[in-house]
């Protein structure tokens, strides 16, 4: 299908998120769509999928007919489908009931119909679902590939996905990538948002860059990186050299701490770290690292040996005991775990902060606001509610909430759907920080470039094995790569760099 977006303007407010976006997409292509935070990327996607309405004089030309779509519902009768850039709410119900949700009941008259239909229609994909497991047991990998799934079966011909590859692993998104590289051939037309050049590189067959609302450039292969980089920011940006670290005394010590839970058991870590430090976490999802940080978070109690943080033998105390300690753990849902919907920027300073007595004070958290607002960059203002920031600006918020007093930072995936320039800079915060409150920083992430660059050691995981500390700085992509995949491990013990 032929997409046509003539002249869309959208105002929020006084935020003028597009203005006046023309861009042509040929069916059967794989568009991409590039632009750093705030750009309006979301915002034109969700108006030509129906999710929001554009200003008057907007056109939306389908297949060189004007439509209008006042809901997602219309979007998809015209053929227009699109995964979005947070996880929809999945209620707990079974796979199944999920998919059929939507759709007219004379589709299938009973259920043992509609579990062969589905099950066809997974293998013709190369999915593999039990219908009968429930929802919330998938990743979002595999969440994603049921919402494919569906908007294919309600009949899309234009697909939008809005940065698909943040939360998912290397080998799900390859399998993402191979399921839509044939969309093309069966006519129908592909919209790819992301912030990762390489994704883009990888899959498109053409590029649109947006800043500040506009449509900037179009572009076809073969693309030239930087110039694709200097479109979106409108200059040029450099990742700079690596940092080493100015590390000073000892901040968190693990002593041949092991861990449990029902599907892994990891056996004595040790581990000292120092303020000023960043340990890079890797490996495949579930393979440990996350039950580690929690380890670190006082959210999982270790089955023997010692963790101690600035001296204080903190073995077996809570989540709370650790916060007071100055332990502070962003985890990666951002609106599900990190920040609340319907509650302003001001709100979620006010509440972050220690109370200092009964009343709360607005005043200071207002200003608490618009302290950090500033330094962290955030396109936004103290009254903003946080679904009114755009996926990136909700991130940098996440990161402006850390406390005082800080001794160490956990992070998961802390710069997932950020922008280059957003990365170097939060980064940059990050370290600065530490410095200040001689901390140190733990994260995980699935970006094996972003740990090699911002880790000072790294430590790998793979099905309940740890590596031994591995030096950032004389470790390549290709063999954290491998560590991750459980090759070159040594016999016993942990791996070397
Ligand atoms: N519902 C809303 N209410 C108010 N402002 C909004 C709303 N949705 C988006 N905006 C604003 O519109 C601008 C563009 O946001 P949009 O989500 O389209 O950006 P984006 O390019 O998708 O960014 P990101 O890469 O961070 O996801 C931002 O300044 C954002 O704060
Ligand atoms: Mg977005």
């Amino acid at each position: 299908m032929n997409v046509e977006l003539k002249n869309i303007h959208k105002h929020f407010g006084k935020t003028h998120a597009n203005r006046g976006i023309n861009l042509t997409i040929p069916s059967g292509t794989i568009q991409g769509i590039l632009g750093e935070n705030g750009a309006g990327k979301s915002t034109l996607m969700k108006i030509l999928s129906g999710f929001i309405q554009a200003d008057p004089g907007s056109e939306v030309i389908l297949d060189g007919k004007p439509v209008y779509m006042d809901s997602p519902a219309s979007a998809i009768r015209y053929g227009v489908g699109m995964l979005h850039q947070d996880p929809l709410d999945f209620p707990p119900m079974r796979i199944l009931d999920n998919f059929l949700l939507g759709l007219p009941s004379s589709f299938f008259p009973n259920r043992k119909e509609a579990t062969q239909d589905f099950n066809l229609l997974a293998k013709e994909y190369g999915f593999s679902f039990d219908p009968e497991n429930y929802v919330d047991s998938l990743t979002v990998g595999e969440r994603q590939q049921l919402e494919i799934m569906r908007l294919l079966f309600l009949g899309a011909r234009v697909f939008i996905l809005d940065e698909p590859t943040t939360g998912i692993s290397a080998s799900q998104k390859e399998k993402l990538f191979a399921t839509l590289k044939k969309f093309p051939e069966q006519g129908m037309t592909v919209i790819f948002v992301s912030h990762k050049l390489e994704d883009v590189e990888n899959l498109c067959d053409r590029v649109a860059v947006l800043r500040g609302g506009e449509l900037v450039g179009e572009t076809k292969p073969p693309y030239n990186t930087s110039k694709l980089v200097e479109m979106m920011f409108g200059k040029v940006v450099t990742l700079g050299e690596r940092q080493p670290a100015q590390t000073g005394d000892t901040v968190l010590s693990f002593q041949n701490v092991s861990l449990e839970d029902t599907r892994l058991k990891i056996k004595n870590i040790s581990l000292d770290l120092r303020a000023g430090e960043v340990i890079g976490l890797a490996g495949l999802e579930g393979s440990g690292q996350g039950m580690f940080m929690r380890a670190c978070a006082g959210l999982v109690r270790p089955v023997s040996g010692k963790v101690i943080l600035k001296g204080r033998d903190l073995t077996g105390k809570s989540y709370h005991t650790f916060k007071r300690e100055g332990v502070n753990f962003l985890p990666a849902a951002r609106l599900e775990e990190g920040l609340v919907p319907g509650l302003s920027l001001t709100d979620h300073f006010v509440l972050a902060e220690e109370p200092k007595g009964i009343f709360i004070d607005r005043a200071a958290g207002q200003k608490l606001a618009e302290d950090r607002i500033k330094s962290f960059n955030i396109r936004g203002t103290p009254t903003s509610t946080v679904e009114s920031l755009s996926g990136g600006n909700q991130q940098r918020a996440e990161l402006a909430l850390l406390q005082s007093p800080l001794s160490l930072i956990l992070l998961e995936h802390p710069t997932r759907g950020l922008d280059i320039e957003s990365v170097i800079y939060i980064w940059s915060k990050l370290k600065d920080r530490c410095r200040q409150d001689g901390a140190a920083i733990i994260f995980i992430s699935s970006d094996l470039e972003e740990v090699l660059q911002y880790s000072d050691r790294l430590l790998v995981f793979f099905s309940g094995r740890v590596s031994e500390p591995i030096d950032a700085a004389t470790t390549s992509v290709e063999q954290l790569g491998q560590l991750i995949g459980g090759k070159n491990w040594p016999e016993k013990g942990g791996a070397h760099a």
